[in-house]
């Protein structure tokens, strides 16, 4: 059978981004079976297994409390469940000094749920069909935005300015305020910060300059604090929350240790939050209870927040830290390769600014000698224009072990090497 799909069918239904990557590289590790593969492509958190136990310990408390009935036999509320928004409240209060209530909080199934709610509720046509724009104030940014607006024409991303360090072969993307426009006919905002793919932390002024600029139009500015702290914590530079009427700070429990119990957290204004609570109802009613009452265990006790900053931070800055010092020990000084500047998340992002070829050739290329990243220009959702750049970069890893990087960034060196010189 194949019955025919609706316009908003075959886009929902096509492979966008990364995810049309993943297949390749899925197929390349079929047909590779028992050949030593470097794989740095991974966007799945590791299993460490300090933070494995916390959840066992976690789940064995709620097994033998009253609560676990309650929990796991009935339905509940579509804002959450009641306990886990509880210790949200008080840990975000007591953190940063806010005065939210529970009407502040949405718990949703994973927090990628939140920008699809998002960007259908106010971005796309408007009754008078006039097209509310979802804007990405600094691209790359995450390749899930690519996926989450029934009507992909309203996704708009800007480009960055770059602030290059030549002699030590360092770049950091900053949004670009001069390009950047947010007007009547913005409907929301969205970027990441610690950014997946290329971990940048945008500073507090530029978040504060660009949710001044959506104040005045009633533009809500979603935060996507996946890699934040405080919990998982992954930021390897001084950064804190910013929080303010129109922006809604959004956190997820994945990188924590619960991809799979799929806990995303919306904070910020009820009216918001309530037009996203309906989109839930209707979607899917709401998120795992179980995961959240295990959730709510860990961050009430602290244990959470504390192994967010002792292991998992720790864990994913060494990463980093090997894979930046084998680069700078294996490049070619003559080549214009630019490491972004490591701030947070789990992955690097390498700049080969006038690559010969293209960055999926490149990713060709290292395959064939065991090694497998992810071609940048996936991370590029809602930039239209020509821009070189967009093929010139590549998102490694850090989930490999410390061999593989190092392996890895040593073939990876080679390959520049060959590929620049040809
Ligand atoms: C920046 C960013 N936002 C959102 C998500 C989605 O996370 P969740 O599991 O909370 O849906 C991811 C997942 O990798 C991510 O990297």
């Amino acid at each position: 059978m194949k019955p025919a799909l609706t316009k908003i069918g075959a886009q929902m239904s096509n492979l966008t981004g990364v995810r049309a990557i993943m297949k390749d590289i899925n197929e390349t590790l079929r047909a590779n079976q028992g050949q030593v593969l470097y794989n740095l492509s991974a966007g799945n958190p590791l299993i460490l297994p300090e933070v494995e136990q916390l959840w066992r310990d976690c789940t064995a408390d709620l097994l033998s409390s009253a609560e676990y009935g309650e929990v796991v036999c009935r339905y509940g509320s579509s804002q959450g469940y009641a306990p886990f928004i509880a210790a949200i409240v008080k840990d975000f209060n007591q953190r940063y000094g806010l005065q939210l209530t529970e009407r502040n909080i949405l718990v949703t199934a994973g927090s990628q749920t939140i920008y699809f709610y998002a960007a259908n509720a106010y971005g796309g046509y408007t009754e008078e069909c006039k097209l509310k724009k979802i804007v990405l104030p600094l691209s790359p940014d995450y390749t899930g935005y690519g996926g989450v607006s029934i009507c992909p024409e309203s996704l708009i991303a800007y480009k960055p300015a770059l602030d290059v360090d030549g002699v030590n072969h360092r770049f950091k993307y900053r949004p670009d305020f001069t390009q950047l426009s947010i007007t009547q006919e913005t409907g929301c905002v969205i970027f990441s910060r610690p950014c997946n793919p290329t971990g940048n932390v945008l500073s507090n002024e530029e978040v504060e300059k660009i949710a001044a600029l959506a104040t005045p139009h009633d533009v809500p500015v979603f935060i996507d604090s996946a890699y934040a702290p405080p919990f998982p914590a992954l930021n390897f530079t001084e950064m804190k929350p910013v929080f303010g009427e129109n922006i809604i700070h959004c956190i997820s429990l994945s990188k924590a240790g619960l991809p799979g119990e799929r806990i995303g957290v919306a904070i910020g204004e009820e009216k918001l939050l309530q037009v996203l609570e309906c989109f839930q109802t209707n979607a899917g009613i709401h998120s795992s209870r179980y995961g959240q009452a295990i959730a709510t265990r860990a961050i009430e006790s602290g244990a959470l927040a504390n192994i967010a900053e002792t292991v998992i931070r720790p864990f994913y800055q060494h990463k980093f830290d090997v894979l930046e010092s084998t680069l700078d020990a294996v490049m070619p000084k003559d080549l214009p390769w630019f490491l972004h500047r490591g701030e947070g998340a789990i992955f690097a992002w390498l700049w080969l600014q006038e690559l010969p070829i293209s960055d999926w050739e490149f990713y060709q290329q290292l395959k064939k000698v065991g090694v497998i990243v992810v071609p940048g220009s996936s991370f590029f959702p809602g930039l239209e224009e020509n821009w070189e750049h967009k093929h010139q970069c590549l998102r490694i890893s850090l989930t490999g072990t410390d061999e593989e990087i190092s392996i890895g960034m040593q073939r990876l060196a080679k390959i520049a090497q060959e590929v620049y010189h040809q």
